[in-house]
């Protein structure tokens, strides 16, 4: 069953991993790929044939209501493909209804209050009749297919059941992660058009209350389109501003709905959600998935990149405002008809070893984190004992790179060399993995997100020639050449954006924005972006956007703002500002122009450094030039390469004495 044997001595640069004997030991049957070559033999089929390759897989992991005849249309050229047209499903009867027949009895989601107060189990009937309940109230509230939901909810098992209300009448939602502002939630419901938004009055973290419906009413304040916003009391604690008739108590209205409600069939290619994320221009854009592809993509890989089985317990740390909360805390683990965990809270309150024990008392077989995490639970010194985590077999790694020192703590100190590490790399974008090792399957190497996942065919690309680069340990810009099922179909609203950002610089290849090589043996490493797009803690943040956010601050005359590396962020934000005649820097300034960032954006995207410096290094045609700035903070002090174009390159050396001033 399992491929050869070799000792799991782990040491960076050793060479591959092989798959630890421990996951064997612990699988309640064997692995759904039994090996690499299994894996190779299927990986060419979806590249060679994946009309009928993912005929096949969306045959055998999704439901339908009505067969499609035509696999796939349109290209990645013209950045128009389209999946199983003429087919009808629903993404909630998908997830929910077909367990709920089976296995009715069984837990879907595990929920884990904050500061671990209670647990609640919901089991997949009880999970069908509040999808329903939901349901009922969502139409009565004014919402019908093909209408935009906004769901700005904490991590609680009702931020899913949301999500699948709407999936179930047809409406589309647009999660908002809970730590974005006022300003920001109105302009994604703006953008969405939303009619209806599902929020709650508070949420908890760390033990302590943190509103969420007076956010939502100022987000509301400019959203006319609005006329409906569902309350769920998750606290009760503080009383809430009230807004009649637009204001409605979740709990009140499911009272009056029955238990079942007949889902919708909808086109393969009814949009399913909207997410926003960043990009390197100011204005976030809503990714548009549609039903079946992404649904394929999210069973899929995580059947086969996790490995995950049904009588499985699957615990993402990751919040559901992001993409890897919606393909791998919802509709993943729920379409395979596994178990969830919703976790709410932070890893490290009420002690750092909460999510330890939460993994043993449930029974926790495959944990998913950001490194960001690792490195915060890593430096706090928690790792659990052997007996906590008996059962696990995979550890997922997500959303930013993870350094070798921090992926041999978990795979010795965290899964002890038992459980398999992948390292997982995906995009808003491509819904669902695009490389990663397969538990069970693949060997690993610490820091590398190792081989594509079916469909996806990546090749690096020389971003001077265009040309695809093949010889190996050559980096270039990451780049897919074949379209698959779960990729996004458009900004919403705005498909030439789509266009342009991801299909127009290399004709014939969507373009993900990262940098990459291939090591000799095949394998994938992801060196980071290539834009302007910096990861803190795994957040995507545009530079854009932020600079845009200093720039309304009345004394700010120009702003640039740089990723630089940071041992528990990944990346922080340093701010270089310069201020306008007759302002003066003042000790308040540093404080009320990152107030600016936190109004538009949200606390998550704070600055750790605020530089004001005289004069930003610019070219002729205005571009700030953020490559010389990160370099003058890392301590560069001549090496700058191409400075030629400079409209000021004095500005270099007052920059560098204003850091070191800074210091
Ligand atoms: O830069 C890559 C990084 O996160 C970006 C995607 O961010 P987002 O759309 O917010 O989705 C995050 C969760 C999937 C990518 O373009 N990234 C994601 N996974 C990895 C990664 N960087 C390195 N290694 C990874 N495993």
């Amino acid at each position: 069953m399992s491929p050869s044997q070799t000792d799991n001595k782990a040491t960076p640069g050793a060479g591959p991993i092989e798959v630890p004997q421990g996951l064997y030991r612990k699988h309640p049957s064997e692995p759904h790929i039994t090996g690499i070559s299994h894996y190779r033999s299927l990986y060419s089929e979806s590249i060679q044939h994946p009309d009928f390759f993912w005929s096949r897989f969306a045959r055998q992991l999704l439901d339908w209501d009505k067969e499609f005849r035509t696999a796939r249309s349109g290209s990645l050229a013209n950045g128009d493909t389209a999946w199983f047209l003429e087919g009808r499903l629903n993404a909630s009867y998908n997830c929910v209804d077909r367990h709920a027949i089976n296995t009715p009895s069984k837990p879907a989601i595990i929920y884990v209050e904050d500061a671990d107060g209670q647990t609640r189990v919901i089991t997949y009937s009880e999970l069908l009749r509040s999808v329903c309940k939901l349901s009922y109230v969502l139409r009565d509230m004014g919402v019908a297919k093909g209408h935009t939901v906004s769901i700005y909810m904490p991590m609680v098992p009702e931020a899913l059941i949301a999500m699948l209300a709407c999936a179930r009448i047809g409406a589309v939602h647009s999660v908002v992660f809970a730590g974005f502002s006022a300003e920001a939630l109105q302009g994604r419901i703006l953008d969405a058009g939303c009619k209806l938004i599902i929020t709650s009055d508070e949420a908890r973290r760390a033990g302590k209350p943190i509103s969420m419906k007076t956010v939502v009413d100022q987000a509301l304040k400019f959203c006319p389109g609005v006329t409906g916003c569902l309350v769920f009391k998750r606290t009760g604690l503080t009383p809430t501003s009230w807004i009649s008739p637009r204001d409605r108590w979740w709990h009140e209205e499911v009272e009056k709905w029955p238990g079942y409600m007949p889902p919708e069939d909808l086109p393969a290619e009814h949009p399913l959600f909207l997410l926003y994320t960043s990009g390197s221009t100011g204005k976030p854009k809503g990714l548009v998935h549609t039903t079946a592809g992404y649904l394929l993509g999210a069973a899929a890989s995580t059947k086969y990149v996790f490995d995950l089985h049904e009588q499985d317990v699957f615990f993402c740390a990751g919040d559901i405002g992001w993409i890897t909360g919606h393909t791998y805390l919802c509709y993943g683990p729920l379409l395979l008809g596994s178990t969830t965990i919703v976790c709410e809270g932070t890893p490290t309150f009420p002690s750092p070893f909460r999510y330890w024990n939460i993994i043993e008392k449930h029974q926790v077989t495959h944990f998913y984190t950001a490194p960001t995490v690792l490195r915060l639970l890593k430096k706090a010194g928690s790792e659990p004992s052997p007996n906590q985590v008996s059962k696990l077999r995979v550890l997922g790694s997500i959303g930013e790179p993870i350094a070798p020192e921090v992926w041999l703590w978990y795979y010795e100190s965290v899964g002890k060399k038992e459980a398999h590490i992948v390292d997982t790399y995906f995009q808003t974008e491509t819904g669902c993995h695009a490389l990663a090792p397969l538990a069970g399957v693949t060997s690993t190497k610490p820091g590398c997100a190792s081989v594509p996942f079916f469909g996806v065919d990546p090749v690096i690309i020389d971003p001077i020639s265009g040309t695809e680069i093949v010889s190996c340990n050559q980096e270039g810009y990451l780049a897919f050449r074949q379209p698959w099922p779960s990729m996004a179909r458009s900004v919403w609203g705005d498909h030439t954006r789509f266009i342009k950002t991801y299909f127009n610089q290399y004709k014939g290849y969507y373009l993900t924005g990262d940098g990459a090589y291939r090591d000799s043996e095949g394998d994938y490493w992801i060196c980071g972006r290539i834009d302007d797009v910096i990861n803190v803690s795994g957040h995507r943040l545009s530079t854009a956007e932020l600079e845009a956010a200093l720039l309304e601050h009345p004394a700010v005359s120009e702003a640039a703002v740089v990723g630089v590396s940071d041992e528990m962020t990944g990346q922080a934000l340093s701010c270089f500002v310069s201020i306008k005649d007759g302002h003066k820097d003042d000790s308040t300034l540093n404080k009320t122009a990152i107030s600016y960032i936190r109004k538009a954006i949200g606390g998550f995207a704070t600055p750790k450094y605020f530089i004001v410096v005289s004069d930003i290094p610019k070219t002729r045609s205005g571009k700030i030039m953020r490559r010389i700035l990160r370099k003058i903070f890392e301590g560069e002090k001549e090496n700058f390469g191409d400075v030629s174009t400079l409209i000021n390159p004095a500005s270099i050396q007052t920059v560098i004495e204003e850091v070191e001033t800074f210091r």
